[in-house]
């Protein structure tokens, strides 16, 4: 295999992929136009970034088996090895109109985490949520009462990950790189993930086919970038809000500036950002880490 990956055609490509996007095509587009394959990269999104930063158009995915240096949120590390999940990253690019860095970094996530969380309930048939901004987990009710309506609680496990990344140049957004990890099978995790992570192997009997989940991932995200693309935002926040019922109802803490705050969520307004009712008043949380009940 090249450093620079390879394509459908090349005998190293994988022939269950090849396959399923000779039949996306039709319904995805560009993004199953140009799917570059690598079987260990440092981090797909790099490689996305590079590959971005030489003109490669929206729609570009790389793929890997493995990533060595897989990140997650915050400088995380996004556990990658080989034969448990699925690693992508895809190259977006906003117009030159769109809106603020933020404000178009958001709505991509958004509107990615809609159709992550699609993908896996259609073809794991499991009812993920999304936990802003934009985790996809499996949610089991809590210990809560059921007589009380709120504060409402539930033990989630993370499945899927999605991280948008953009780099600016020239005073405006060059592109933003999406990157999606959905853990397929039961691996040695950190020890911290313990609890706190799991993939559609642990929460379903049922098999789940890498190369279907990744044809119905990039269908799902073609249908969802031409609806926002064509300006219909407010159907992706209905689409979203309805995948994320925690976004509503629920108890949060989180630390500002040193101070320990705490709200109720209260949805998220029509940018993405997420609404949390506090003594205060309400407060609009654009970025950062939340502990959720
Ligand atoms: C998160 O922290 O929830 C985001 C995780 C994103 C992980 C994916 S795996 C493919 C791509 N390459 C990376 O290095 N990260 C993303």
């Amino acid at each position: 295999m090249t450093a620079s990956g390879v394509r459908p055609g090349d005998p190293e490509f994988p022939a269950d992929v090849a396959s399923v996007l000779t039949r996306i095509v039709p319904a995805a587009g560009p993004f199953a136009s140009e799917v570059i394959f690598h079987r260990t990269l440092g981090s797909t999104s790099d490689e996305a970034a590079r590959l971005a930063a030489l003109g490669a158009p929206e729609g570009t995915v790389v793929l890997a088996d493995a990533q060595t240096a897989g990140r997650g949120r915050r400088g995380r590390r996004w556990h990658s090895p080989a034969r448990v999940g699925l690693y992508l990253s895809v190259v977006f690019r906003p117009p030159a109109e769109a809106g603020s860095v933020w404000s178009t970094t958001s709505m991509l996530t958004l509107t990615c985490g809609v159709a992550v969380a699609e993908a896996i309930r259609e073809v794991a048939r499991l009812p993920v949520t999304i936990k802003w901004p934009n985790d996809i987990v499996v949610e089991a009710p809590g210990s809560g009462s059921t007589a009380q309506p709120e504060p409402r609680r539930a033990r989630r496990r993370k499945l899927a990950g999605i991280l948008a990344e953009a780099a600016v140049g020239g005073e405006r957004l060059q592109h933003v790189i999406v990157g999606i990890g959905v853990n397929l099978r039961a691996s040695a995790r950190p020890v911290e993930l313990t609890d706190r992570a799991t993939s559609i192997e642990e929460e379903t009997p049922r098999a789940c086919d890498r190369a279907e989940l990744l044809g119905a991932v990039l269908a799902a995200l073609a249908r969802w970038r031409t609806r926002q693309i064509a300006g219909d935002t407010a159907a992706i926040v209905v689409a979203w809000r309805a995948l994320a019922p925690g976004s509503e109802g629920t108890a949060v803490r989180w630390l500002q500036d040193g101070r320990q705050r705490q709200g109720t969520t209260r949805g998220i307004d029509e940018t993405g950002a997420l609404l949390v009712a506090t003594e205060e008043g309400i407060e609009r949380i654009v970025a950062g880490e939340l502990e959720w009940e």
